[in-house]
C-alpha cells in the first residue's frame, strides 16, 4: 500500500471515534497500513496534536474490543495521528491546511497522495470538494492519488444527490470519489454474492417461479443516542432505508456480473435500482407505513420516547420506523413483493434477509399447514452471523407428521484470517484504490428516484399518518397491513445463540 495521509473533516465528532479511529487502529495493528502514513484530525475544536491524541487515547478503549488493545500497539499508533483546528466551511482555511499537509509530506516522506474523509454534518458534503478545489488538493500529478470518501446520506433528496454529483464530478473523476455504504463492508453481506454466485444449487431457484416473497429487515434496540441533531433531520428512510436496505435488496435480486470488478458488479446494482417499479400515490398511502417511537416501560426501565430524546423537536414528526412494500420489475422478479423493514427501538438488534420459497402445489402429509410453505432461507447478516435454511421433516415414529426443521451454518465455524469491522475494509479498499464495495454516482441517483416519491409526499400530505409504537416493541401494528393476511413478518428471537439461531417471539 502506497504511503498516504488521511484526513479526518469531522475528527471530534461520533463517526471518527466510534468507528474510523478504531478501524485504523486495526488496520495499524495487522499491520495493514505503510509504515509511513499520518492521520490528520481536521475540525473545529482547538485541540493540539498532543491534546488529540490523548481525547482519541480516551476513547479507543470505549470502541476497541479489549482483546484487540494492547499498549504498544496504542503508543505506535497514536504517534501517527496529527490535528488541524479549523473551520471547513471556510474557504479561507484551506491554504493553511494545504501547508500543513505538505510539511506532513515532508515528515512522513510522502509524496502528496492525499485520502479525505467526510465525516461531517452532510451540510459540508458539497462545501468541502469545492474549498479543495480553491487550493489545487483534489487533483493528482506525478503518480499521486487524491481520493475522497463521503458518507451516507448522499443528498437529502433526488435533486440535491444530483447537485452534489455535479459538484463532485467537476472537482474529482468518478474514480477518485468513495460513496461509502459501510453494510457493504459487512462480511456477510459480501457473502450473498459468494452464497448466490459461488453455487449453483441456488440459482435456479433464484426468482419468481420458487421464491414466495423476500424479506429485509435492520431493526435496533438502540434510540438516536447523541445523534439527534442528525437524525431528526433525516429519519429512517434516508438514514438506513435508501442506503443500507436497498443496498441488501440489491444483492439478493441482482443478475450475475459477467466478472468481478467494480465496474461489472456496480452495472447490475443499477439495473435493480432501475427496475424498482414506481410507487404511485395512493400505493405509498398504503404499502408505506412509517412510525416513531414512543415512551415505554419495556423490560422494568423506562425508555424515552423519540420526542423526549436530546435534540429532538418536542413536535417531531420524523420516522424512526418505515416497513414497505416493493416490487422489482423484471423478468426474474415481476410479481414477488419484497418487503424491507427498519426500525430504532425495537425488541433486538438484528440485520437480515429471509427468503420464503413458494409451498408444494399439494399438501400430502399432516401437520402441513394449508397453502403455506415449510421451506425458508435466513441470511443473518448480523448478529450471530449465518445461513440457516428451513425444510419439512418427518416426525419421527409419527404417522407422516412433518414438522419444520432448521440446518444451519454459522460463520464462526469458518475460521480464517482475522478479519476488521466494516469500515476497515472499506478504508483499506480504498487506499487501494478498490472501489467495488462504493456507490457509484449513477446509483445513488437511481435509489433517490425511487424513494423521493415518498419524501415529498410525505412533506406535503399532512394526513398521512405517522403511527406510534411503544419503544421496545416491533413497531406499529399498520406495518403487518402491507405483508397481507397470509404472511406475517418473521420476528427474530430476542437473545440469539450460536444453537437457536432463530425462533419466533
Ligand atoms: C448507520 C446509521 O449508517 O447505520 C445508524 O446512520 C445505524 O442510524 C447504523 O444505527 C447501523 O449500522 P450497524 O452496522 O450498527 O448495523
Amino acid at each position: 500500500m502506497n504511503s498516504q495521509i488521511i484526513v479526518i473533516f469531522g475528527a471530534s465528532g461520533d463517526l471518527t471515534k466510534r468507528k474510523l479511529m478504531p478501524s485504523l487502529y486495526w488496520l495499524y495493528k495487522h499491520n495493514r497500513l505503510n509504515a509511513s502514513f499520518a492521520l490528520l484530525g481536521v475540525g473545529r475544536t482547538s485541540y493540539t496534536d498532543d491534546s488529540y491524541r490523548a481525547f482519541i487515547e480516551t476513547q479507543l478503549p470505549l470502541f476497541v474490543p479489549a482483546d484487540e488493545l494492547d499498549t504498544v500497539s496504542t503508543t505506535e499508533f497514536l504517534q501517527h495521528i496529527y490535528f488541524h483546528s479549523m473551520d471547513p466551511d471556510n474557504v479561507e482555511n484551506y491554504s493553511d491546511l494545504k501547508q500543513r499537509l505538505e510539511v506532513l509530506d515532508k515528515q512522513i516522506d510522502n509524496p502528496g497522495n492525499y485520502l479525505y474523509y467526510l465525516a461531517t454534518p452532510p451540510s459540508l458534503y458539497g462545501v468541502i470538494p469545492l474549498h479543495l478545489q480553491s487550493v489545487n488538493l483534489n487533483t493528482e500529478s506525478h503518480g499521486q492519488t487524491r481520493r475522497i470518501i463521503v458518507e451516507k446520506p448522499f443528498g437529502y433528496h433526488l435533486s440535491s444527490a444530483q447537485e452534489l454529483n455535479r459538484i463532485y464530478n467537476s472537482v474529482f473523476r468518478e474514480d477518485q470519489i468513495y460513496r461509502i455504504d459501510h453494510f457493504l463492508g459487512k462480511e456477510t453481506v459480501q457473502n450473498i454474492l459468494a452464497l448466490r454466485f459461488a453455487n449453483g444449487i441456488f440459482e435456479p431457484l433464484w426468482n419468481r417461479n420458487y421464491i414466495d416473497h423476500v424479506e429485509v429487515t435492520a431493526v435496533e434496540n438502540l434510540g438516536i443516542e447523541e445523534r439527534g441533531g442528525f437524525y431528526d433531520g433525516s429519519g429512517a428512510l434516508r438514514d438506513m432505508v435508501q442506503n443500507h436496505l436497498i443496498q441488501l435488496v440489491a444483492l439478493t435480486a441482482m443478475e450475475p456480473p459477467a466478472l468481478f470488478n467494480a465496474d461489472s458488479f456496480r452495472n447490475e446494482v443499477v439495473k435493480v435500482y432501475q427496475a424498482l417499479k414506481p410507487l404511485t400515490t395512493a400505493q405509498i398511502k398504503s404499502q408505506v407505513i412509517r412510525g416513531q417511537y414512543t415512551m415505554s416501560h419495556a423490560e422494568n426501565r423506562l425508555i424515552n420516547g423519540y420526542r423526549e430524546e436530546k435534540n429532538i423537536n418536542p413536535h417531531s414528526r420524523t420516522e424512526t420506523f418505515v416497513a414497505l412494500k416493493l416490487f422489482i420489475d423484471n423478468w426474474r422478479w415481476g410479481g414477488v413483493p419484497f418487503y424491507i423493514r427498519t426500525g430504532k427501538q425495537m425488541p433486538t438488534k438484528v440485520s437480515e434477509i429471509v427468503i420464503h420459497f413458494k409451498p408444494t402445489p399439494h399438501s400430502l402429509f399432516q401437520g402441513m399447514a394449508g397453502n403455506s410453505s415449510l421451506n425458508s432461507m435466513i441470511i443473518r447478516i448480523q448478529p450471530n452471523e449465518g445461513i440457516v435454511m428451513k425444510f419439512g421433516m418427518k416426525v419421527p415414529g409419527s404417522n407422516f407428521e412433518i414438522k419444520q426443521v432448521s440446518m444451519d451454518f454459522t460463520y464462526d465455524r469458518l475460521g480464517g484470517s482475522p478479519v476488521g469491522d466494516a469500515y476497515a475494509k472499506l478504508l483499506e479498499d480504498c487506499m487501494m484504490g478498490e472501489s467495488t464495495l462504493f456507490t457509484r454516482s449513477d446509483a445513488v441517483e437511481a435509489s433517490w428516484c425511487y424513494f423521493d416519491p415518498i419524501l415529498s409526499l410525505w412533506e406535503n400530505d399532512k394526513s398521512i399518518p405517522l403511527y406510534g409504537y411503544p419503544a421496545g416493541t416491533w413497531g406499529p401494528l399498520e406495518a403487518d397491513s402491507i405483508v397481507g393476511q397470509e404472511n406475517s413478518w418473521t420476528n427474530p428471537c430476542k437473545n440469539l445463540t450460536n444453537t437457536d439461531l432463530y425462533c419466533e417471539l
